[in-house]
């Protein structure tokens, strides 16, 4: 039996480095494995929690499925879909909800966090906090469970939400019997969190990202702000704890990367890194860039693929909700 894979991500802003780094890339290597079968999905409800304007939350959809395509997902292969046609989804987000207590969503980081910037300005604890956004986990321990997903691969940011799904499974499997499978997080370990331009962790929210598909005059200017200290130019300099490095060896060779660790203890000039990444990086994605404004220009080609996902993901889905409705008592 194969072990499924599932990992979404939503469409609140344009797939940056760290997206591609921390999700996409070791997604796209995870497909490849024979043991596992992969499910990966644009988390459009996801998003809406966040973007309210129909044009946008549209064309950042087909953002995200342009650039998982144009990366070489095969959906041939995998099933990708865009979460919002799968309706089983919602029905279970209702019925998980009535499983979770309300202190666990009150834990859950992101709203935490708001919570807490609120507070420091002296504003109702719950300010510009929608029902969406505070019950986002559980929606996403649906999108999970609904799949009897193993293996949700994420960034280190997403680890609480698995174990909330791991709860809720628990949880209600212990109501009614086995059910759910308790899914497990798998986080790339060596790139665990890429900082932005401003050296806090690269996000849409903080407005510091390098967007993947960017043309490669405004890529270049970009890589040129990433901030790096102030050593001579001859001083060694240690590429372990260098985000320049760290993004370089996610586009470059084996050969090169051992050149860049050479050139580093030797000293290297932080100007001639940064052209260096900038050469890997804009031959990495020259072809992928191009896919990508491809298949943006034609949305019923994405629409399409996105379609038959969504069909395939609901010839599990919807026997599997049926199941657990009869489970819960809805009928016989
Ligand atoms: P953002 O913080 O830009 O809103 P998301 O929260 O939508 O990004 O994240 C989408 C996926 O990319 C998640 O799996 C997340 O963990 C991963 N990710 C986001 N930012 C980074 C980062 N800076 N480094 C590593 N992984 C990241
Ligand atoms: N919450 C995830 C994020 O912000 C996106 C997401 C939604 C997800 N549902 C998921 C990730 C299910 C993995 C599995 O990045």
């Amino acid at each position: 039996m194969k072990k499924t894979i599932l990992t979404g991500i939503k469409p609140t802003g344009k797939i940056h480095l760290g997206n591609y780094i921390g999700a996409i890339k070791p997604a796209l290597d995870l497909a490849k494995i024979p043991d596992y079968k992969a499910v990966y999905f644009v988390a459009d409800s996801h998003g809406l929690t966040k973007i309210h304007t129909p044009n946008e939350l549209r064309e950042l959809s087909y953002g995200i499925a342009a650039t998982w395509l144009a990366l070489g997902l095969n959906p041939d292969k995998v099933i990708f879909y865009r979460q919002s046609d799968i309706p089983e989804i919602f029905e279970l987000n209702w019925l998980l909800s009535c499983f979770t207590p309300k202190g666990l969503m009150n834990r859950a980081h992101a709203y935490k966090a708001i919570v807490d910037s609120n507070r420091e300005s002296n504003k109702d604890i719950d300010f510009g906090v929608n029902m969406g956004l505070f019950n986002y986990p559980i929606l996403m321990t649906a999108d999970i469970l609904m799949f009897k997903t193993e293996v949700v691969p994420v960034g280190k940011d997403q680890v609480q939400h698995v174990e909330i799904a791991r709860d809720i499974a628990e949880s209600f499997n212990h109501t009614y019997g086995e059910t759910f499978l308790l899914p497990e997080y798998k986080i790339q370990e060596d790139t665990a969190v890429l900082p932005g331009l401003d050296g806090r962790k690269m996000s849409k929210s903080y407005n510091n990202t390098i967007p993947l598909f960017e043309e490669p005059k405004k890529l270049e200017k970009l890589i040129n702000k990433i901030k790096t200290d102030s050593l001579p130019p001859e001083a060694p300099k240690d590429p372990d704890t260098s985000i320049l490095f760290m993004i370089y060896k996610e586009f470059a060779s084996p050969n090169e990367i051992a050149k860049m660790r050479e050139e580093y203890a030797k000293g290297i000039s932080w100007g001639e890194v940064k052209r260096e990444l900038f050469n890997v990086m804009n031959h990495f994605i020259e072809e992928p860039r191009e896919k990508y404004n491809e298949l943006m220009a034609s949305p019923s080609t994405i629409d399409k693929i996105l379609q038959e996902g969504a069909d395939k993901a609901r010839s599990i889905s919807a026997p599997f909700l049926k199941e657990i409705k009869r489970k819960i008592g809805f009928y016989a």
